[in-house]
């Protein structure tokens, strides 16, 4: 017996021995905090964004090379460095942000963050995508909460899902995270569709810098997933986002932003500001990206019409011109789906939006399809065309659709789930519309699916979208997550485009 002690005493010193006796050029010093890549422009690019401490300044840097430049995991003469921008975020931390351009296809690179110029972190790989064919996901509603904190405006019980108080948000989207790596290993990015995080509450922020922001605690669950550091993810602002703090723009590096001027729909402070934030785009291959931020709430159809022509057309514009003649589809991504059948599908702010010409809007550029969440529940619509369904295309597989198809996303983390038919504002007699030109709210709790609506699924369980895309199709694959933490496809829809746009 005292022998197996000695020789456990001893492996223990040799194990000491080995650690500290092989110094790498490189060894991990710390994790970085909240860090997370966001598209570029294009492919050739990548956004980085981390947070670090206000004492460690404003001079961060990033370190990256090629991975097969490395020897032993470690950088070598070959790395580069670039400076980050910093700037003052939450109180007691800096948002640092770089974009690392002319990268090359299909090529894996290694990055290490510094928050000081000096100490660097962990080495993180990201892969740049081969040119042609990808696949992506989105995901809806994440919407990370913070455990032990106070319910939220609905009534979930603060930071655990709606449907198993066992189980945190964020276990919830660490789990659908863990399954989309595991479902899609070839997946290229993770496209968002708003309420990344919730709010419970709080009320707006006073001043954009060195304020706490008491949402904090949910950027960090929300980018808890280690394929976040990998894996870039093009964020959305939703309701929750915008009325809560300026930490969207602190926590993504988004490629393109249009700044406006805020349009006046009554709010004040960082919330009144946040509604002109976010509106953006990116090229992937051979697809363009237009973000759209709906977090605003307008007041009427004229401050909606607003909107729509000072920063949704703008930005439409900005990226159809810039990109003309460079891609095959265009995908719009948003938070309040225009095409919904739960909570929100009858509310006035979505209504004034419709009535102030977005439908239009996606006709006009050819939008092929909209991504939308808000609703928590996944629908898909049939194909639009000027307010109308396009004649013969109701199907799962669509050659030319004619039109644009407008996506639901469910909650992926399960975060609530909006029952069918019944609308959070119950007394709208104007909104949703339905096929036989009635309209209202009241039509909808009798079970009328909205005009524009062609299926939908509710089975208060998470979900996430995988696309494929390619020259001429583009597969959707939607998965809901199961109890056990399998994966069950419940929605399959192909389009295939034989002219180009
Ligand atoms: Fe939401
Ligand atoms: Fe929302």
């Amino acid at each position: 017996m005292k022998r197996f002690v000695w020789l456990g005493i001893l492996i223990a010193i040799l194990g000491i021995y080995a650690c500290t006796s092989s110094p790498a050029v490189d060894t991990a010093s710390f994790e970085a905090e909240t860090l997370t890549l966001t598209p570029g422009k294009t492919t050739s690019e990548i956004n980085i964004t981390w947070y670090g401490d206000t004492a460690d300044g404003k001079s961060g840097k990033v370190k990256f090379a090629l991975v097969s430049s490395m020897k032993r995991g470690a950088f070598t003469a070959k790395a580069q460095i670039v400076d980050a921008t910093g700037i003052d975020a939450s109180t007691g931390k800096v948002s640092h942000k770089v974009t690392l351009a002319g990268l090359t296809p299909n090529t894996e690179y290694a990055y290490s963050v510094s928050n000081d110029g000096t100490n660097f972190s962990n080495v993180y790989t990201y892969k740049t995508p081969a040119t042609g064919a990808f696949t992506f996901v989105a995901v809806g509603d994440p919407q990370l909460t913070e455990p032990g904190v106070s319910p939220d405006a609905e009534g979930v019980p603060g930071g655990y899902q709606e449907n198993n108080n066992a189980k945190t948000t964020m276990q919830g989207w660490q789990e659908t995270m863990t399954l989309i790596m595991k479902q899609i290993p070839k997946v290229s990015f993770i496209a968002g569709i708003g309420d990344q995080i919730d709010r419970n509450l709080v009320s707006e922020l006073g001043t954009p810098e060195n304020s706490s922001d008491p949402h904090e605690p949910k950027y960090v669950n929300f980018f808890a997933p280690s394929a976040l550091r990998s894996i870039p993810f093009a964020p959305v602002m939703g309701n929750h986002e915008g009325r809560s703090s300026y930490g969207f723009l602190y926590h993504y590096n988004i490629p393109n932003e249009q700044i406006f001027t805020p349009v006046n729909t009554g709010r004040s402070g960082s919330r009144h500001e946040m509604e002109s934030r976010g509106n953006y785009y990116y090229l992937y291959n051979n697809v363009l990206f237009v973000v759209l931020s709906t977090a605003p709430y307008p007041r009427s159809k004229d401050e909606a019409a607003q909107i729509i022509t000072e920063h949704f057309n703008e930005t439409l514009k900005a990226a159809a011109e810039q990109h003309k003649g460079q891609y095959q589809w265009l995908f719009v991504q948003t938070h309040k789906s225009i095409a919904g059948l739960a909570d929100h599908a009858a509310d006035t702010d979505i209504q004034y939006y419709v009535e102030a010409g977005f439908g239009q809007l996606m006709d006009t550029y050819k939008v092929d399809f909209v991504l939308a969440g808000h609703d928590h529940i996944f629908a898909r619509s049939y194909p639009m065309f000027n307010g109308k369904r396009v004649e013969g295309k109701a199907g799962n597989t669509i050659t030319d659709v004619g039109g644009t198809v407008y996506f639901t996303l469910n909650s992926s983390s399960g975060q609530k789930f909006y029952k069918e038919f019944v609308p959070d504002i119950k007394n709208n007699a104007e909104y949703p519309y339905f096929e036989d030109g009635t309209t209202g709210s009241a039509m909808l709790m009798s079970g009328k699916k909205p005009y524009a609506v062609n299926v939908y699924h509710q089975d208060h369980k998470p979900m996430f979208m995988g696309i494929d895309v390619s020259a001429n199709n583009v597969v959707f694959k939607t998965y809901e997550v199961q109890d056990d933490l399998t994966t069950k496809v419940i929605d399959t829809y192909t389009v295939s485009k034989t002219i180009s746009k």
